[in-house]
């Protein structure tokens, strides 16, 4: 059980996480967007819950997280935190809730926190979007930030690839997380960029950092459930490590009930009333 050094936490807080920063213990974040997925992760001791957008893909099939709207987020969210009761769940704002105004911004983190029970919402960008998080913020909504590769803006990027290899992206990236540190974010995901550079803005920060394919040196690590579960089968980036091959044992599965209805042996005697 995961614990702020030698304290066994009920409930977790952003406060906790700034404290297992302070006392050098790892913060773990999975992603989740229904209840019996939330429910298992919460029992086993999860520290953070992301309602991802990706749900936009691993549950509903889209290429990018471009088209999930903000009542579908609200429907996952709200499924989750049902199942929920140590894990800080922390929900994505889906593209164009966010961008370009500020009012509109903070429309739709307090419908989220409203109509999901949610208790904090994650932004993707920097100075871009600085205004609208400051808005929020001011509304006392806890806003984690995500910064490096932002699937939203895929149309933008054309790829997938690391990000902030080249030193003016890599510049611009510190100063955004320096940026969301000083306006009041609680947090920054950083996705996809180079290790070292992981690792400089870790301690160059005081909140805490939470990465995705940004080496083990950010003081916490998420990944996509589906992914790490093995139930998305050819989504295979090298920063994914799967700790189970469930869409084979669930396909095997399968077959066998399939086979066992044909063949007339299911259901048994103490199977039936
Ligand atoms: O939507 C999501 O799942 C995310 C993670 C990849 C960090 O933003």
């Amino acid at each position: 059980m995961s614990a702020a050094k030698n304290k066994v936490v009920k409930r977790v807080t952003t406060q906790v996480l700034q404290d297992m920063k302070n006392n050098g213990e790892k913060i773990s974040m999975l992603t989740s967007y229904d209840f019996s997925m939330a429910r298992i992760i919460d029992a086993a001791g999860i520290d953070v819950i992301l309602v991802g957008d990706s749900a936009s893909n691993v549950m509903a099939g889209h290429e990018t997280t471009v088209p999930i709207t903000l009542d579908q987020m609200i429907y996952h969210a709200s499924s989750v935190i049902r199942g929920v009761s140590r894990a800080l769940v922390v929900v994505d704002l889906p593209f164009g809730t966010y961008q370009g105004n500020s009012k509109k911004a903070l429309k739709s983190a307090i419908k989220i926190m409203k109509e999901s029970g949610a208790h904090a919402v994650k932004l993707e960008g920097g100075k871009e979007i600085i205004e609208s998080i400051e808005r929020i913020l001011s509304a006392g909504i806890p806003v984690m930030g995500h910064l490096g590769l932002t699937p939203q803006s895929i149309y933008k990027f054309g790829t997938y690839v690391v990000r902030a290899k080249e030193e003016e992206e890599a510049k611009k990236l510190k100063a955004d997380a320096k940026l969301l540190e000083k306006v009041g974010c609680f947090g920054v995901v950083m996705e996809k960029i180079p290790a070292k550079l992981a690792t400089a803005v870790t301690k160059s920060l005081t909140i805490p950092t939470i990465g995705i394919g940004a080496g083990v040196n950010c003081d916490g690590q998420v990944l996509v459930t589906h992914d790490m579960m093995g139930i998305t089968k050819e989504f295979k980036p090298r920063f994914l490590r799967r700790y189970l091959e469930l869409a084979v044992e669930m396909e095997n599965a399968t077959k066998a009930y399939i086979q066992d209805v044909k063949d007339g042996k299911f259901p048994n005697k103490k199977e039936q009333y």
